[in-house]
Parts: C-alpha cells; structure tokens; sequence
C-alpha cells in the first residue's frame, strides 16, 4: 500500500516539480549520501525498523556526516562525536530550530511548547522558566518520596509472581511505574494502576505519540501531499487524537481551576504552570493552549523514556551475566552493610558500579537515539559541505557512542567498567556521550530522567535473580526498536523472578 501511495505522489509532484522548479537555483555542495530518485529522493530506501542502526550502514558508507532527500527536503545525519560538537556547541545557535511536521504543530497547540517550538523569544523564556522551576533540582527532589512510593508498589508486584514463578512483564511494570510517577508529578492525581481513567490516559498518550512519530506528506510534498495526508486517513487520525488529548487535558485544568479542589499533598507542575498563567510574566501572552502544550512535554517525555531505558538495561544484562552479578553484589552488599532493605535515591550516590551501569545502558541504548532533530536557521558549513537554511539535522548519538576513537574496538559491547576507567558523563559537555542531548536544545529534564530510571533499575537487582522464560537463551532475545520518539524495545521483556535471601 505504501509503496503504491509513493508512486502516485510521485506521479502527480513530478509535473509540478518540473512546473515550479527555478532554472537558477543556488547550487550546494551537499553532504555526500546515497543517489536518490526524482521527486521522491530517497523515500523508497528508508527502513523504519532500528532507523539509528540503518543510517550508521549509511554512515559507515558515506562518511560522518551524510545527506539524503525526502521529496523536497534535504536531510542531514551526524554520526561523529566531532561533528555533534560542531553542531551542538560551536554552530548550537544555528542549529537551535525544529523542522516544519504537521502533526507537531497540531499536537503541540501551534508550538506552544518547549520541545517543538521554534527558536522564537517565546521558547527562550519558557526554556528559562522550565530550569528555573519545573525541572529545577528543588522541584525533582519534591517529587522524591512519590518515585520511591511507586518503585516499592512495581516490587510488590515482583515479589507476587516470584511466589508462583511465573514471567513478570518487565515492560509493562516499568511503563506503568512510570505513567504512574508522571501523573502525580504533572497533575497530581493518583490513579488506579488499573482502572478505567488511567487506560483512557494511556490510549490518549498513545495517539498522542504515535501521530508526533508518522510521517506527514504535506511536509516533503507542498504541493500535493495534503491531499495523501487526507487519503491515507492521516488528517482524520490526526485530529481525532488532537481532541481526546485536548479534552482530556481541559477537563485536569477545570480540576485545578475549581475554587473546592483539595489541595495536593506536593504543587504539581500544572499547578505551577497555572500560576504562570494567572500571573502572565512573559512579553507574550501564556494562554491555556500555552499551559497545555507544556504540561504535554512534561507528560509525553517522562513517561516513555526511563521505562525505555530500563527494559534496555535489563535486557542486557540477560545477556551479560557476568555484568548482572557484578551490579547485583554491589547493590546487595550495600544493602547488607547499611541494614537497608530498599535503595532509596539517595543509595544511588554511594553505588559506583551501578552508576556505571547506568551510563552504559544510556550509552548503548540511547533512548531518544537520534536526538529531537534540529533545524538549520541560515544557510552555514559543516566538514566544508553547505547545509542551507532549513535543512532538517539528525544527530545520530546511537552512532555517536560506538565511535571506536572514543570507544575503542569492541563499542557493541555491554561493559560498565568503562565508565570507571574514564571520566565521562551525560551532561553535555562529552560529545561522544550525549544521551540527552547537548546545548541549547538538550533535555532539561535530565536530573528528572535520571531519578525515574535509577531507583526502580536498581532495586531490580536487589532481591530478585531472573531466568528467561520457557527455555528461551539470550541470544534469541529480539533486540529489534519499535520506532517513535523514544525508542523502545519492540518486543516486551518478559522474565521470570526468584527471590534471593540477602543477609
Ligand atoms: C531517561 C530519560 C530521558 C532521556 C534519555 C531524554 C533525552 C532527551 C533528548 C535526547 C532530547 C533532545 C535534545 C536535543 O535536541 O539536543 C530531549 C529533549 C527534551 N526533554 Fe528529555 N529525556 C529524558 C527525560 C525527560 C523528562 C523526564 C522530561 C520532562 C519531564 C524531559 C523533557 C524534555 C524536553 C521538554 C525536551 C525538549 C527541550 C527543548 O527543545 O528545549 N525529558 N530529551
């Protein structure tokens, strides 16, 4: 079906291609990449499956950085550590905008949110508020005892199936501890894990993400790709996700709005949005689509990535036992000399090993592994190739973290130990490390990230040892993606829990 929609848009551009096309059009020196065909470019040799692994193929052919077209877009790829640093410092300005995507615009209210908005002075001042205030490390630490709270409920949980042996669904548990933290940190409210009102808000997040990850027509092809957005029901999916989202989010603002709310035990952040909004301290107006767009962030960002990473690290270690029993007696021995008998967030810092360990699961799988693109503002140079205005910029950090010049010889393998041996972290500034990106654009919710995935990740090595399950060996484990912003594994962990006696 797909391939007959791209020969029809190909047919009915290529008229209007050749109608508008301007006989002086400045000549580039683009990036080297692969040829591509007239008006569709290089549509037809995209793979969606593990798109990071498919463009390090390409990278590996075309060099580090590397061009390829999508109708009438000219998209670039970085793959080098160097390279993001000239990207992301030394050219971070020109590179601080994001690419034209219908479905951006729509969900995001018109870009009235941080993490699609333009490079406008409206995005500057809400950036500045959101590290001031709702990711500040005064905010993520009231939050502390409700990650904690929900990391305690997921082991419980645990412990129940290792009762009876039976496999635990580690992707399930790890998305519904987090959807669980998200909904107290942003909204306040408290679901049951279970119930009605917290599958309607799962099914309005799925919508919601999977219409920020399609590809819309109307993007590569101006001239006719509205009508395939329409054809191919894309609008309509569009729209309908728009109005559950909206809905949903109108009726947590009538909540907070309502003079008899009972006041939550911890300001939630649309409480703290609603105060913006009430006292207006930007030079452009902070509407309620304003308050909306931005709690989407908070809520469409947390949920998704430190579940992602977690399944990731598991999974790994399934398939490094070595690794798994090294992190295991360290968390246990810990435990045992304090007389503890749950790592709390503040155990983390007294864990080398295991925070060793997290760094390389977000080395190996980053999650958001071609960052949130970029998009170049004026016209400028990479590595002596043009990359003019309005280029649509990938870097590739999955690419970026197997540089063998940073990483030496063997970067697909799981070894913790490598960050003991180097001093090497994700704040941005190792740009052969950039799991949440770097500059003016990277994650604000990093310190945030970093707390939702440390506690439940390693107080799953603490009382439980895993077996997979029904015979099956870690190397039949499917490593495959499933593509979106956040990049999960496709198919769920499954794992079966036998409880250990630490003493
Ligand atoms: C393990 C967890 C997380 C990872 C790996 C991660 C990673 C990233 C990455 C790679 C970017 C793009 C940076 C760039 O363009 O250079 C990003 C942007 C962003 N992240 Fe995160 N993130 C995580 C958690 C969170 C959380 C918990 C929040 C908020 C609650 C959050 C909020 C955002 C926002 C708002 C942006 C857009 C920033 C902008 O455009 O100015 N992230 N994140």
């Amino acid at each position: 079906m797909e391939d007959i929609i791209i020969g029809v848009v190909a047919l009915a551009v290529v008229l209007l291609f050749f109608l508008y096309r301007k006989p002086n059009a400045k000549r580039y020196k683009l990036p080297p990449g692969p040829l591509g065909l007239p008006v569709i470019g290089n549509l037809h040799q995209l793979q969606n499956l593990n798109p990071q692994r498919f463009f390090y193929g390409w990278a590996k052919k075309y060099g580090p950085i590397f061009s390829y077209k999508i109708g009438c877009k000219t998209m670039v790829v970085i793959s080098s550590a160097e390279l993001a640093k000239e990207l992301l410092k030394t050219q971070d300005v020109n590179f601080a905008d994001r690419p034209q995507h219908r479905g951006h615009e729509v969900i995001s209210y018109g870009r009235r949110d941080m993490a699609l908005n333009h490079y406008t002075p409206y995005y500057r001042e809400i950036r500045k508020m959101g590290m001031n205030h709702l990711f500040s490390p005064t905010r993520v630490a009231t939050f502390k005892h409700v990650r904690e709270e929900e990391a305690r409920r997921m082991m419980v949980k645990i412990g129940k199936a290792a009762e009876r042996s039976e496999p635990v669904d580690i992707s399930e548990l790890m998305l519904t501890f987090t959807n669980s933290v998200v909904c107290r940190q942003a909204f306040g409210k408290k679901y049951n894990e279970d119930g009605e009102e917290m599958k309607r808000f799962i099914n309005i997040l799925y919508g919601t993400q999977s219409v920020m990850g399609k590809i819309f027509f109307s993007d590569f092809f101006p001239f006719t790709g509205y009508v395939f957005d329409d054809l191919t029901n894309l609008t309509a999916y569009m729209k309908e996700c728009f109005e559950r989202q909206d809905t949903y989010l109108q009726e947590i603002i009538d909540e907070t709005l309502d003079p008899n709310k009972i006041k939550p035990e911890t300001e939630s952040m649309i409480d703290l949005l609603m105060q913006i909004y009430k006292d207006q301290p930007f030079a452009s107006e902070f509407t309620i689509d304003n308050v909306k767009a931005v709690i989407l962030n908070i809520v469409v960002a947390g949920t998704d990535t430190a579940a992602a990473a977690v399944v990731w690290g598991m999974t790994y270690l399934m398939k490094y036992p070595q690794v798994m029993k090294k992190a295991q007696a360290e968390v246990r021995d810990y435990v045992i000399e304090k007389g503890l008998t749950f790592i709390t967030e503040d155990d983390v810092k007294n864990l080398p090993y295991f925070r060793a360990l997290v760094k390389e699961t977000l080395r190996i799988e980053p999650v958001i592994p071609l960052l949130v693109p970029r998009a170049c503002i004026q016209d400028t140079k990479i590595a002596g190739y043009d990359i003019p205005a309005g280029t649509t910029v990938n870097v590739n950090a999955w690419a970026v973290s197997r540089d063998e010049k940073y990483w030496g010889p063997n970067p697909d393998e799981f070894r913790p130990e490598r960050f003991l041996e180097k001093d090497v972290d994700f704040k941005g500034t190792d740009y052969e490390f950039i799991p949440f990106g770097s500059g003016r654009r990277m994650c604000p919710g990093m310190r945030l990230g970093a707390a939702m995935l440390e506690v439940p990740y390693a107080n799953l090595l603490l009382n439980y040892n895993f077996k997979l399950p029904n015979g099956m060996k870690p190397e039949d484990i499917n490593m495959d993606v499933m593509t979106g912003l956040a990049m999960h594994k496709s198919e769920h962990l499954k794992l079966v829990p036998e409880k250990v006696n630490i003493k």
